[in-house]
């Protein structure tokens, strides 16, 4: 086990190359960790558990730290109960009693990334340092001073005779993102993630290259301190350090308690997906610097501060199969089946692969190891192959010809990155996907008619298109399991109440490639009717706003199958009506060419219902102030929105002024 632990101690911190996950290094750190305490007599001194970690590359010079820079221990419990456990603790290492005051604690996120001590002599800048082994380290001066959030110089009148800064180097997500389509498409191999990039960027022997890479820093603490005196508190340190110009993290908070401590961990972990750089936990510290003395440490660890852990969102498992997902337009999308995994705090079955190339390109394989991440409320995705551990019996994967849903051919256009059923409607997988699109909210909104009911009901065999939703009875729902007599009624009547709508939502509700609502809103303006619509030839269709070939192409191919014309024409049998009016080529209404762009709250109207009054109109109903504006229409806390077109100078409108101006645009001139 120490042969393993000092090889993947070489990978990362040496090579950079971590071949396991940190949550697998981990394991494997405590197991040996667990073993030595049971079995004491077998510790050697050189054991990976005898140090803080890291080793010293050669290249760079040595700096000993006079402060060591020690690491914290890790609360592994993922909830926020973990918080409670470091409270009591800290309570009981401090003897006290059960009813005394909460103890103030100050809580910081914990970033990830690398650990680098910057030597401030008399305000300048003079030496950074990574940790090393937490005695010595590299010495890493020239390659941090590129670093623009770093400042080569303290902002104070009266600088400390001597203030070693100690703190996180990291990036950003998407400048990582960046960086490595750069890297790609110059052909070069792809970063592995943001902590390892920002580390290799430190550990660089060229600085020039450290310099080209878009580094972040976040000061966390410090080391020797001399010619100033301390604040009292860890907090006031902080902003003793942020008043010197070094970046502070701003999320950061004084808390009384454990309450408090776990308010903060589970504020944090919900905004974890948000932040601009990963996170893998927060840490906590007794905020009094003399409470800190007091507690001390236990062997190379601070009693006083913890590393509160989030779930891993990156964890290794097996794929065990590649299958293959139909979607609502017959998009074929490959999906690796994964030994449960549990990570992100969920258990993990599937990953998507997005598609034949980025299997191809990431060289995932069946019975590969791979790393599988699953952040926020994400889709968990395969983000790279294990390749040392690859069995010899992996396999390739190879794209279905055909459907797994309905049998018709696979087709993939030699310029498109995705595959597709060629089924069309008859494709039980699209017709699931068809109808639940058709019942949606923007599109006929059936209330009730959801994802599972449509499952029952195409397995049923009770309904093969969206025309035979409107044939359905009471009697037919109350036969499926979990469907009791009433929402059987509710479900008919508001399929029923479905029959009447507008002609934008009914084209929309059609479910074409391509035509969302905005598409669908155009076209129903511009024809005024399903009629001349499906008439219409491509010339026709290239006058209407916003299309182009793409959709013209897919417009014609849906009129053009019978199939489709046949259940336009049975939902009409069925009594599906929408408002047609008189087309109105051009967008002729009396707002056409007049931009509007809604803000705030209105006093009767909702959003929705303004836009469609003004969209009826023929006005365009933009997402953002621009000079292009013509009107803004703004309710209470109206805010950015309504300043920019103040500053711009465009007509702003409230609601009865908006009314107004329709009535006005509507009379006959
Ligand atoms: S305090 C004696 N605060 O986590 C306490 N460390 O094992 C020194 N880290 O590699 C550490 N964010 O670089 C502290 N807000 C934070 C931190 C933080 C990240 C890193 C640190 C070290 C590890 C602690």
């Amino acid at each position: 086990m120490r042969e393993a632990i000092r090889l993947h101690d070489r990978n990362y911190y040496v090579l950079d190359q971590p071949t396991i996950s940190d949550a697998e290094y981990d394991a494997l750190f405590r197991e040996l960790q667990a073993l030595e305490r049971e079995h004491p007599a077998l510790v050697t001194p050189d054991s990976p558990t005898q140090r803080v970690g890291g080793a010293v590359r050669a290249e760079f010079g040595q700096v000993r730290h006079t402060v060591p820079m020690l690491s914290i221990r890790t609360e592994t419990n993922t909830t926020a109960a973990g918080a409670e456990l470091f409270d009591a603790r800290i309570r009981k290492d401090l003897g006290l009693a059960p009813d005394a005051a909460p103890v103030d604690y100050i809580a910081e996120l914990k970033f990830d990334g690398l650990a680098i001590s910057l030597r401030y002599d008399s305000g300048l800048l003079t030496v950074a340092a990574t940790r090393g082994d937490g005695e010595v380290g590299e010495d890493v001066t020239r390659n941090i001073q590129t670093i623009r959030a770093i400042p080569l110089r303290l902002a104070a009148h009266a600088p400390p005779g001597l203030l070693e800064v100690r703190g996180e180097v990291c990036m950003a997500r998407k400048d990582f993102d960046a960086l490595n389509a750069r890297q790609e498409a110059a052909g070069l191999k792809p970063f592995i993630n943001p902590r390892n990039t920002a580390a290799g960027a430190v550990r660089q022997l060229d600085p020039a290259i450290t310099a080209q890479r878009p580094l972040l820093f976040f000061a966390y603490g410090v080391g020797e301190v001399s010619g100033w005196t301390m604040p009292p508190t860890h907090s006031a340190l902080l902003d003793a350090l942020e008043a010197f110009g070094l970046p502070v993290n701003r999320d950061r908070r004084v808390v009384h308690g454990a309450r408090e401590l776990m308010a903060f961990y589970d504020t944090i972990a919900a905004r974890r997906a948000q932040l601009p750089f990963d996170i893998d936990g927060v840490v906590y510290k007794v905020d009094s610097l003399a409470l800190q003395r007091e507690l001390g440490f236990v062997t190379r660890e601070p009693r006083w501060a913890v590393a509160h852990k989030f779930p891993a969102e990156e964890m290794p498992t097996v794929v065990q199969g590649i299958d293959v997902q139909v979607g609502r337009t017959g998009a074929i999308t490959p999906i690796a089946r994964l030994a449960p995994v549990f990570v992100g705090g969920a258990n993990v079955t599937n990953a998507t692969l997005h598609n034949e190339d980025e299997i191809r390109r990431k060289d995932v394989r069946i019975g590969d190891w791979v790393i599988v991440r699953r952040a926020g409320d994400v889709i968990p995705e395969v983000v790279r192959v294990l390749a040392e551990r690859r069995p010899a019996n992996a396999r390739e994967f190879v794209m279905p010809t055909h459907c797994p849903e309905c049998g018709s051919a696979i087709v993939r256009p030699p310029d498109e990155a995705i595959a597709r059923c060629s089924g069309g409607l008859v494709c039980p997988a699209q017709r699931k996907q068809a109808l639940r699109h058709f019942a949606s909210r923007h599109a006929m909104d059936i209330e009730g008619l959801g994802e599972k009911l449509i499952e029952q009901l195409v397995d049923a065999g009770l309904v093969h298109t969206v025309a035979d939703l409107y044939k359905l009875k009471a009697e037919d729902l109350a036969q499926l399991e979990r469907m009791a007599d009433k929402s059987a009624a509710n479900v008919i009547e508001a399929i029923d109440a479905s029959r009447r709508t507008t002609l934008a939502r009914f084209i929309f509700a059609l479910g074409i490639r391509h035509v969302g609502e905005a598409t669908a809103k155009d076209l129903a303006r511009h024809f005024g009717a399903l009629a001349a619509l499906q008439a219409a030839g491509e010339a026709e269709l290239l006058q209407v706003r916003d299309v182009g070939p793409v959709l013209v192409e897919s417009i014609l191919d849906f009129f053009g199958e019978a199939h489709n014309r046949q259940v336009i024409a049975a939902l009409q049998r069925a009594g599906v009506r929408w408002d047609e009016q008189a087309p109105r080529r051009g967008g002729a209404g009396p707002l056409s060419g007049k931009t509007f762009v809604l803000t705030g709250t209105l006093p009767t109207l909702s959003r929705d219902e303004a836009k469609a009054l003004l969209e009826a109109a023929g006005a365009t109903i933009a997402g953002s102030v621009s000079k292009k504006t013509d009107y803004v229409v703004a309710g209470s806390e109206a805010g950015s929105k309504l300043a920019k077109a103040q500053a711009l100078g465009v007509a702003i409108l409230d609601e009865d002024g908006m009314h107004a101006l329709l009535k006005r645009s509507g009379e006959p001139s």
